[in-house]
């Protein structure tokens, strides 16, 4: 099959297109014929390496599928060749504690496909059959592939772990972004006042269209802006990922008994905090990752069964220039998702 994939970590150069053999799906597998792949930030960490990762090289990634089922493994009932799917791309172990409690995002052996396993930059992948999730006939694979991580995690961290309610105030800062424009989404779903921050405004412009009320320049001093258009009072959450560049305004942000939700750290993990801030103003900070399979399959509901909230497609490109769809990310051009057809 065609793949793309890379051999080595590195830049943007280690990334190939070339043929590789076609998996053949084991025990509790289904072979899905990829028809779009969506990239994630994640993909860049991924080729560039990261601490305690050991890859099975060649690697390759792309954590968000969509694609028909072409062939099933030994055991699995209830799927037929042909059906149209997407991906739960959060795989845990199914036997330690927290798989037990269901939190397969919290699994000591915790697997992401496209990460930990093989992904979707190519014709074909084996996934476990459990992860499959079906979409409606008309649903258009360029679109659904942009819904499986982006929404699973947002959902989890502003709703799970954020416990945002209606009549509350959230920021979501790097609203460009593939996880900000699902969550603006679901913020406003959930009946939350939205402060989207961006460094482009063009990006804040959209970010309004998707449902964001307030619109703040993550260039300036956002927390000092948000600061006045509250009357001094402060957002209720905050939705962390852009990391140390954005993490010392994105706290000031909080009002008093304040929730920051934390899951990525594009600018560097590395981020100061004042413990008398987080005491005197009763501050949460909580971490987030990925979802659980109830998450999930709330979700993808509202996505593809009420049609609710919709992945944002910044573009589609052709899987050979899958160079260009990690340099858009790298250097975030985009608005949303890019999204590759092999
Ligand atoms: N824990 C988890 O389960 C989980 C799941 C998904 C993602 N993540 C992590 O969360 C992060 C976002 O993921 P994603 O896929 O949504 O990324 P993405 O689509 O590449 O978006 C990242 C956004 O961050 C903002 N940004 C980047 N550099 C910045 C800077 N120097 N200053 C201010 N803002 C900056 C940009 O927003 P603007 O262009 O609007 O300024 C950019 O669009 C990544 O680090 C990813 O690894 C974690
Ligand atoms: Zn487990």
């Amino acid at each position: 099959m065609k793949a793309a994939f890379f051999r080595e970590h590195g830049p943007v150069e280690v990334l190939e297109y070339a043929e590789l053999p076609d998996p053949v799906p084991g025990p509790g597998e289904a072979l899905v014929r990829v028809r779009a792949v969506a990239l994630n930030h994640l993909d860049l960490h991924v080729r560039r390496g990261l601490p305690g990762l050991k890859l099975q090289l060649p690697h390759i990634g792309g954590s968000d599928i969509a694609g028909e089922v072409a062939a099933l493994g030994e055991g699995i009932t209830g799927w037929e060749p042909g059906d149209r799917v997407v991906v739960n791309p959060s795989v845990g172990c199914g036997q330690c504690e927290w798989c037990v409690m269901g939190e397969e995002s919290m699994c000591v052996r915790f697997r992401i496909i496209g990460e930990h396993m093989p992904g979707g930059t190519a014709e074909y992948v084996t996934v476990p059959a459990a992860n499959l999730y079906k979409i409606p006939a008309d649903y258009p694979f360029e679109q659904a592939a942009a819904a499986p991580l982006v929404f699973a995690t947002a959902w989890r961290a502003l709703i799970t772990q954020g416990r945002l309610r209606a009549g509350e105030s959230v920021l979501i800062v790097g609203a460009g972004g593939g996880v900000a424009t699902a969550a603006i989404q679901i913020a406003r779903l959930a009946g939350a006042k939205v402060f989207a921050a961006s460094r482009s405004r063009e990006k804040l412009e959209r970010a309004r269209e998707l449902g964001a009320d307030e619109l703040l320049d993550s260039g300036e001093d956002f927390s000092r802006e948000i600061w006045m258009r509250t009357g001094k009072r402060g957002v209720d959450v905050v939705l962390e990922n852009v990391g140390a560049v954005t993490w010392e305004r994105s706290l000031r942000s909080l009002g008093r008994g304040g929730r920051l939700v934390t899951y990525g750290a594009t600018t560097g993990p590395q981020v100061p905090i004042d413990v008398r801030q987080v005491f005197w103003k009763q501050y949460s900070i909580s971490g987030s990752t990925m979802s659980n399979r109830h998450e999930f399959a709330t979700v993808m509901r509202l996505v593809f069964w009420e049609r609710r909230i919709q992945p944002v497609v910044d573009r589609v490109l052709p899987l050979s220039e899958i160079r260009e769809a990690h340099r858009l990310l790298e250097s975030a051009e985009q608005f949303g998702k890019v999204v590759l057809t092999p």
